[in-house]
């Protein structure tokens, strides 16, 4: 079949007549002759396009009720330098959870004004490198954190702009979201109570910061999940965040300027998958948002959302060449068809991690082949190494074979490892026919000259 691939893959993955598949009408046969495989292929214009969908949805839909909005793309999923250039031209701020991804951002050219540094257990370097980049917020995450924050920040006579990471009780993912009192992790500060009453951690670290002259306590921060699908469970943790926020202006006078309510917009990873839809998540978030503060008789804050999958998930391919590829009896006499690739779970940790499911094709030719059930792996020593866990692919996928694995560009290379000593692919940026290396390949001999013997 020719044409536009569509979902899960990038707006401009093109099966061409001849069989074979182009991304940013780059012939993905050129790709692989000219950077070898396995390589991280990033469509650059859908990149943009979902940045610019993004802002444009949450800025529209909260106007409409009378607030602002930032968008901060979650470096977290894929930072390159190019990468947080592009999320900056299409208008987006940038979000680092560490030392390396500030660099990054800062390196990209983005004023520091325009980023933001989360973390659980920032350094010290972290937060005065933060500082000295005069980064516009700096997500709290602890009690302790406010005031390793105010000495660095008085330490070089600045106020901090600081958020405070809060914990709601509601979390998200896939299709439902599930609400409660307490939660057993890591990150943020609690809203409910502890076990001896009085204050929740959240309330009393926004306490601590507007206590401090060396902070400006600029708003509330939540996040609560990835790959969500249904919107309520943003419209929850929104009432949360804003009935504490009403609560802190009753008690201290200080109505925050701003509320964050994080990322984890949910994207198509298989055919027939229907993503989260941006214009529909930022109308019924702002409409929730805006019946909430009503409710409070709060003026509303200015919003911002941190979405990273969202944005450069779905933008991005892996490109693998085919090795062994062996038929496998299943206990019900089914066939698998083993298919390997040149990379594996180096390349892409999420099936292993989270069972996270992919879809593959064969994209350097077209077959008509009778399809088979196959699974993808990988070539590391270690038989959870899968890709893909079940797809169908042709008959006759042989070695040599190039195969993409869809909506690779959010946490593939970024949780990638070097584990059994392999190199990280490229990331390649592709656009109007022509395709850039954006990292290229590691070598044998980087690895070498890491190893002192
Ligand atoms: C605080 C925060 N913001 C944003 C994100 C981005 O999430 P996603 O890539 O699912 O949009 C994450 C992901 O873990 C996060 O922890």
């Amino acid at each position: 079949m020719t044409g536009v691939l569509g979902v899960p893959w990038s707006h401009g993955v093109v099966r061409r007549a001849d069989g074979a598949v182009e991304v940013g009408g780059v012939d993905v046969r050129d790709l692989a002759a000219e950077h070898g495989t396995p390589a991280y292929v990033l469509d650059e214009a859908d990149f943009r396009a979902r940045a610019r969908g993004y802002r444009t949805a949450f800025a529209t839909a909260f106007a409409e009720v009378g607030t602002g909005v930032d968008v901060y793309y979650a470096g977290k999923a894929l930072l390159t330098v190019a990468v947080a250039r592009w999320a900056r031209e299409e208008g987006l701020r940038v979000d680092t959870a560490s030392g390396g991804e500030l660099a990054v951002a800062l390196r990209a050219g983005v004023p520091g004004a325009e980023i933001g540094l989360h973390g659980n257990n920032k350094s010290d370097a972290e937060i005065a490198a933060a500082l000295d980049a005069g980064v516009g917020r700096i997500i709290v995450d602890s009690l302790v954190e406010v005031d390793r924050v105010a000495a660095l920040a008085a330490a070089r006579g600045v106020v901090a702009p600081v958020m405070v990471r809060v914990t709601t009780g509601v979390h998200a993912g896939g299709h439902e979201y599930i609400s409660t009192a307490h939660e057993d992790q890591k990150f943020g500060l609690s809203v409910s109570a502890g076990p001896t009453g009085g204050d929740s951690p959240a309330m009393q670290a926004l306490l601590a910061v507007v206590a401090r002259p060396e902070l400006h306590l600029l708003g509330i921060h939540s996040h609560i999940g990835s790959q969500i699908l249904d919107p309520a469970g943003f419209e929850a943790a929104a009432r949360v965040v804003l009935r504490l926020r009403a609560g802190l202006a009753d008690r201290t006078g200080v109505l925050v300027d701003e509320v964050d309510l994080g990322g984890g917009y949910g994207i198509a990873y298989l055919p027939g998958e229907v993503p989260l839809e941006e214009d529909r998540i930022a109308k019924d978030v702002a409409s929730a948002v805006a019946a909430i503060c009503a409710e409070h008789g709060t003026p509303l804050p200015r919003i911002s959302i941190e979405p990273g999958r969202a944005v450069v998930g779905p933008a991005g391919l892996t490109l693998y060449t085919v090795g062994t590829v062996k038929p496998v009896v299943l206990d019900d006499g089914r066939v698998r068809t083993y298919v390997s690739v040149d990379g594996g779970m180096s390349d892409n940790i999420r099936p292993a991690l989270y069972g996270a499911d992919y879809h593959a094709e064969l994209v350097g030719r077209s077959s008509d082949a009778e399809p088979v059930l196959a699974r993808v792996v990988g070539k590391h020593c270690e038989s959870g190494d899968v890709v893909v866990h079940e797809v169908m692919l042709p008959g006759d996928v042989r070695a040599g074979d190039l195969l993409a694995v869809a909506a690779t560009g959010a946490y593939g290379r970024s949780m990638a490892s070097n584990y059994n000593l392999l190199t990280r692919p490229p990331v390649v940026a592709v656009s109007g026919g022509a395709s850039r290396v954006l990292v290229r390949r590691e070598t044998t001999d980087d690895l070498l000259a890491l190893d002192l013997g």
